[in-house]
């Protein structure tokens, strides 16, 4: 079961950005950053990432001189490299001599020279350079015994709408609809306020002052992109591949990322990474409660591939410069926001950046090494001491978590939720709808993973759909089946609305036969403003007690409903009609919440769900988060005190890995402290 990442290295992986080619003329910088980062247990580097004008001073004068002796001495002191393809931002020489590198804004208007991430994914005068680029690279460091993998790009992101994409968007919706225009505008249902297009070539991206209105071109659009970017990435791969590169590649992905759908990017990189960079000490949320946004997205990523671990690419040593207000991790996060990540999957432990840059707008950005450039700075001091820490776990590495609990997050479901005329713009929510199901799990001791609608679903007791407003061709038999196998499927308002086309399903709600499944049907969602005070009124099996709940933003008038009750609307005109239900079918349980409350005050469900499922749960104290992962012949259980009090925690028993004490009993937790027990 165990997969590690890397064979050559014996543990984790600790280390981060490190850009030497902004001290080639102070070559005592690099002694003293290598002598630092053994000190501070760091054994990887990323580098080349913003490179390309230093690989390449003008064009066709490509050079890895500057690069080859520093990546071998880095290894001859025990520092492997992840090296990047530079395409993430562009010389100047490049943009004047092929102004279709840059990219196109929303109104067509193309981007003068600078910056990075924008260049257009299809211009093929780039897509030349990049192929030169990228095969000299790989001809020189390919099999390089210090190359650990290959870093494509930089976080992908954006749109582009010029000529090019826009004919190369034309192209791929006459595939979609096998070159037949009324088959399109049958799906965008484009008869509506005279929309019908005559052919693919008079259709443009939707420009921001163009057409922006017809929810299918939007929807496909963002598609399209998708799998643009997709594209590039596998072209750089393919030309990494074919010069001769042998090692695994990934690309940095970002955090409940929006632009495209990383379920299909994935399929085509070998590792999943993302950028981590947790806002703690806020003014409108407790430090636990973000970082259970943080577990959220390590759940999400390390879904993406569940069966090897992920890597944390970037993460901030101390502070980011970006946000609006820039404040210091205080003493003693750093490690429990970098413990946080391996318990959660990952195998390595990652910074932007490894050194501060002197000059230019990443300057006060958080590092390992400061500009005052000693061992002795607080920072530097906690990553050393979590280095010593990673050294000492390093039997983690490989190991996986298996989840029996999953939520359903199709990205291109977000987007159709975000773009529907309906409900109220302001509390649509579906991304903070799912992490709050995630955090309700995690209060039971119990993660889920996040998945999507297409994936393998048979690993799974609970899977839980809020908001599946787009049901994927399929996905009702999909559920159907799951549930008379045996499986507890919750679903919730504003489900099962609109097909993948987002026509809407006729004959009732939820579409596809599902109202069978839960029982029911959805007749009317109702959209409350915030002051609005509406109850339900729950029944507890189990406690044999009944309580009122509040519900906020949205109700819905449900119809026809064959499924047991738990709970009933109390006020307003839904008094006395159903809200929660629950529905036998086959050998298992189809759940249907047709409002919105406060997970916590729904609690009963949670514990239903789990009780059917047979899955053994324990409520952990506010503030406690715990993770699994399992190896061949072992099983680690992480617990992170994420309060500034101390916590104690009882009926815990096994090895503590990082002391090495057994714990038979009671595990007390100071502010902060993680600890990893093994049995
Ligand atoms: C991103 C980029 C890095 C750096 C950091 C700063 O994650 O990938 O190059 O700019 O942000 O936080
Ligand atoms: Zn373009």
């Amino acid at each position: 079961m165990s997969k590690k990442l890397f064979p050559q290295i014996d543990g984790l992986l600790h280390g981060g950005d490190y850009n030497p080619e902004q001290w080639l003329d102070m070559p005592e910088i690099l002694e003293k950053d290598i002598k630092l980062m053994k000190e501070a247990g760091i054994n990887t580097v990323t580098m080349g990432v913003f490179s390309w004008a230093t690989h390449e001073p003008t064009e066709g004068n490509i050079s890895f001189d500057w690069l080859s002796p520093i990546m071998d001495k880095l290894y001859d002191n025990g520092i492997y490299t992840i090296l990047a393809t530079p395409t993430g931002a562009r010389p100047a020489w490049l943009d004047e001599k092929y102004p279709s590198a840059m990219r196109c804004d929303e109104r067509g208007v193309r981007n003068h020279h600078g910056v990075r991430h924008n260049h257009c994914m299809q211009s093929p005068e780039y897509r030349e350079k990049v192929r030169i680029m990228d095969t000299a690279l790989a001809k020189k460091f390919a099999n390089h015994p210090g190359l650990l993998m290959w870093h494509i790009s930089n976080e992908f992101g954006g749109y582009c709408y010029c000529d090019t994409c826009r004919k190369k968007f034309q192209e791929w919706l006459a595939n979609r609809y096998d070159h037949d225009i009324n088959k399109l505008n049958k799906a965008w249902w484009t008869t509506f306020w005279s929309h019908t297009f005559n052919s693919f070539d008079q259709i443009d991206p939707p420009y921001a002052n163009g057409e922006n209105c017809v929810l299918g071109l939007n929807l496909d659009w963002k598609r399209f992109s998708t799998w643009s970017a997709t594209d590039f990435m596998r072209f750089e791969i393919d030309t990494l591949r074919k010069a001769g590169a042998t090692e695994p590649t990934t690309t940095n992905y970002m955090e409940m990322f929006y632009d495209y759908d990383y379920h299909y990017m994935s399929q085509f990189i070998d590792v999943i990474s993302w950028d981590n960079y947790p806002e703690m000490h806020n003014s409108w949320q407790s430090d636990a409660e973000h970082l259970l946004e943080r577990s959220f997205n390590h759940a999400l990523f390390r879904s993406l591939k569940p069966d090897q671990p992920f890597m944390m690419m970037e993460s901030a040593p101390g502070v980011v410069n970006w946000r609006p207000y820039n404040k210091y991790r205080r003493p003693g996060m750093h490690k429990l926001i970098s413990m946080q990540a391996v318990a959660a999957g990952s195998d390595t432990v990652q910074y932007f950046q490894i050194r501060k840059s002197r000059g230019s707008s990443e300057q006060w950005h958080g590092a390992v090494i400061d500009h005052i450039g000693t061992n002795d700075t607080r920072i530097f001091k906690e990553v050393a001491s979590l280095g010593a820490d990673l050294k000492n776990i390093g039997e983690v590495a490989g190991s996986i978590s298996k989840n029996q609990v999953a939520i359903l997050f199709d990205w291109d479901n977000r987007w159709a939720i975000d773009d529907a005329w309906a409900l109220s713009n302001e509390t649509k929510n579906f991304d903070k709808t799912c992490i709050e199901i995630y955090n309700e799990f995690m209060r039971f001791g119990i993660e889920p993973d996040i998945i999507s609608s297409d994936s393998d679903w048979s690993n799974y007791k609970i899977i839980c759909a809020p908001m599946l407003y787009v049901l994927h061709d399929g996905i009702g038999e999909k559920i159907s089946d799951y549930v008379e196998a045996g499986g507890q499927f919750a679903s919730t308002y504003f489900t099962g609305y609109v097909n993948k086309d987002l026509l809407a399903n006729l004959g009732g709600f939820p579409g596809q036969g599902l109202d069978k499944v839960f029982g029911l049907k959805s007749e009317e969602i109702d959209t409350l403003y915030p002051d609005d005070r509406v109850t339900i009124n729950i029944y507890d099996k189990v406690k044999g007690t009944y309580h009122s709940v509040p519900v906020h933003d949205y109700q819905e008038m449900l119809r026809d409903v064959t499924a047991d009750i738990i709970a009933r609307y109390e006020n307003d005109y839904l008094a006395g009609k159903p809200a929660i239900t629950a529905n036998a079918y086959g050998e298992g349980h189809a759940y249907y919440v047709a409002c919105r409350t406060a997970q916590p005050d729904i609690e009963y469900l949670y514990r239903e769900m789990l009780d059917k499922a047979g899955i053994v749960y324990t409520k952990l104290p506010i503030g406690i988060e715990k993770h699994i992962r399992y190896a061949d012949d072992a099983q680690y259980d992480f617990y992170l005190n994420t309060n500034t009090d101390t916590t104690f925690l009882t009926g815990i028993h096994g090895r503590d890995l990082l002391t090495g004490e057994d714990i038979d009993g009671t595990l007390e937790l100071k502010k902060y402290q993680v600890t990893i027990i093994k049995h």
